[in-house]
């Protein structure tokens, strides 16, 4: 099971719903996907709550509560165990010692970020933070930072710089727009299944459209982490 795992020690950065359009991409292609719910909130477990109820949740997917490192462990060792083929943990703020241990575990980390001067400073912050954790632990991880929430249409000056200024580092090599269907995700469920939900519903035409690019646009994320864990 190969680990990915979202950071950001600014809140509301978008971790949590970049895992959710991971996992819709990764289980569209009949991958099986563990969530590793790291966050006390609890958003991953409420999430498929809704998803189930929306007949919109995936079986190949499960969520795993890990807010703790015993708990921690215990799901790891059982997502392992049951085949899962990759492992997504969303952490939560800040630095403990269950986040150092799930990064440190991590074969693929991305940090979100949007491009607000105070959010780049975060997702600067945050990378180094994981630097300077990996270098401690002598470990190489690859590290990638995701542009996330980006405006469909044209940069402001300031954003355009931010962007820019992101470029010297490991980046995904698209962004995640700021979309409806990502907004919607948490209450609707995964994406693929929202999609042929959606299919032969003459009315859901139009924002069918918004989802399909959605859908493609997490697919690409997930080749592209696919690609730097060799898969
Ligand atoms: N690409 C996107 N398009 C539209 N809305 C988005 C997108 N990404 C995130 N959001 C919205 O932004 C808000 C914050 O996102 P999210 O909960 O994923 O952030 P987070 O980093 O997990 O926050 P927290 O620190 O509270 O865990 C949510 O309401 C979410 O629906
Ligand atoms: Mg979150």
């Amino acid at each position: 099971m190969k680990l990915v795992t979202c950071c950001s020690f600014k809140g509301g950065a978008g971790k949590t719903t970049s895992l959710m359009g991971l996992c819709s991409a990764w289980a569209s292609d009949g991958r099986k996907v563990a969530l590793f719910e790291a966050d006390e909130n609890r958003p991953l477990t409420r999430w498929k709550a809704n998803a189930v109820e929306n007949e919109t949740w995936d079986g190949s997917c499960e969520v795993f509560i890990a807010d703790d490192l015993t708990h921690l462990e215990a799901a790891y060792n059982e997502a392992t165990e049951e085949g899962f083929d990759y492992g997504l943990a969303d952490t939560h703020g800040g630095s403990s010692d269950l986040n150092n241990t799930i990064i440190a575990s991590s074969d693929f980390l991305l940090i979100p970020t949007m491009l607000t001067p105070l959010d780049i400073d975060e997702a600067l912050a945050t990378y180094r933070y994981i630097l300077e954790l990996l270098v401690g632990e002598a470990i190489d991880v690859p590290t990638a930072i995701l542009q996330q929430r980006i405006p469909v249409g044209r940069l402001t000056a300031s954003q355009k710089a931010a962007s820019d200024m992101l470029g010297v580092l490991p980046e995904f090599e698209s962004p995640m727009h700021e979309r409806d269907a990502f907004a919607a995700m948490k209450n609707r469920g995964l994406l693929h299944k929202t999609l042929q939900h959606m299919e032969g519903n003459p009315a859901q035409r139009l924002p069918m459209r918004n989802y399909l690019t959605a859908m493609n646009e997490v697919k690409i994320m997930g080749s592209f982490i696919d690609a730097a864990l060799g898969e």
